[in-house]
């Protein structure tokens, strides 16, 4: 352990954390700040982002991601295609980085599943979780922590005029999408805390990104205060 790291970050080892949150909320930012600073401490940080984080994964995130898809794709292949690229991550880069001790830091998971194509999209969570048990089998993360921010700050981070350097990126497909619909995902992550609050914590991301880091620390410390 290095000296002044957090007592509680060697109770890491063999974690799993999800990073999650409407888009704008800042998570990225705070994702790599978080990896830094638990490796810094000397524990291995296995880093993943979804869609995507394999080589069959980042495949599939092209043809979600896709602004130029000439069809409308139908919300149960969307659904599926993100648990099928979740099934590679979790067979492929979870399971091991976990069962060599390492903490795993997950740039979205099945949470954003349960936001978008469930409470913004329409399914069903019951049918989301169900698809969700074979794509994890047992592999569900440890805690969440979703950063949220009202529409008017997200989309304003969103707006190319507008938004810091970090928010860069043109929209992708899913961005792209209306208003209502990002309202929508906001409160399906809320409600997601709000159903199971063991293990998920809600950081208010609408401070200054400093502000923000302080809290998640202190809020994931809380979380890990004995050896898993
Ligand atoms: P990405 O460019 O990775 O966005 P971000 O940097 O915000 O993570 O694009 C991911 C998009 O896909 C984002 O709009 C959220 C969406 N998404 C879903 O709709 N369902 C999912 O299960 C996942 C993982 C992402």
């Amino acid at each position: 352990m290095a000296q002044n790291a957090p007592s509680w970050i060697a109770n890491l080892r063999g974690g799993f954390i999800v990073f999650d949150g409407p888009d704008g909320g800042g998570k990225s930012t705070q994702f790599r700040r978080f990896a830094s600073l638990v490796s810094a401490a000397g524990v291995g940080v296995c880093e993943v982002r979804e869609p995507g984080g394999t080589e069959i994964g980042e495949q599939v995130r092209r043809v979600l991601l896709d602004p130029h898809n000439k069809e409308e794709i139908d919300l149960n292949c969307e659904m599926l295609l993100f648990m099928a690229s979740r099934a590679q991550l979790v067979a492929q880069r979870i399971r091991p980085a976990r069962a060599e001790g390492r903490l795993v830091l997950a740039d979205r998971f099945i949470s954003s599943t349960l936001a978008y194509q469930g409470t913004a999209g329409g399914l069903s969570r019951d049918d989301i979780v169900n698809a969700g048990k074979i794509a994890l089998r047992d592999c569900w993360p440890d805690l969440v922590v979703i950063f949220d921010v009202d529409e008017a700050t997200a989309s304003a981070r969103m707006n190319p005029l507008l938004r810091p350097q970090e928010f860069a990126a043109d929209k992708d497909r899913i961005e792209a999408r209306g208003d209502g619909f990002h309202k929508r995902v906001r409160q399906g992550y809320l409600e997601q805390a709000r159903l199971d609050p063991q293990h998920h914590v809600v950081i208010d991301a609408t401070p200054a990104p400093d502000e923000v880091f302080t809290r998640l620390v202190k809020a994931i410390g809380e979380r890990f205060t004995t050896p898993r």
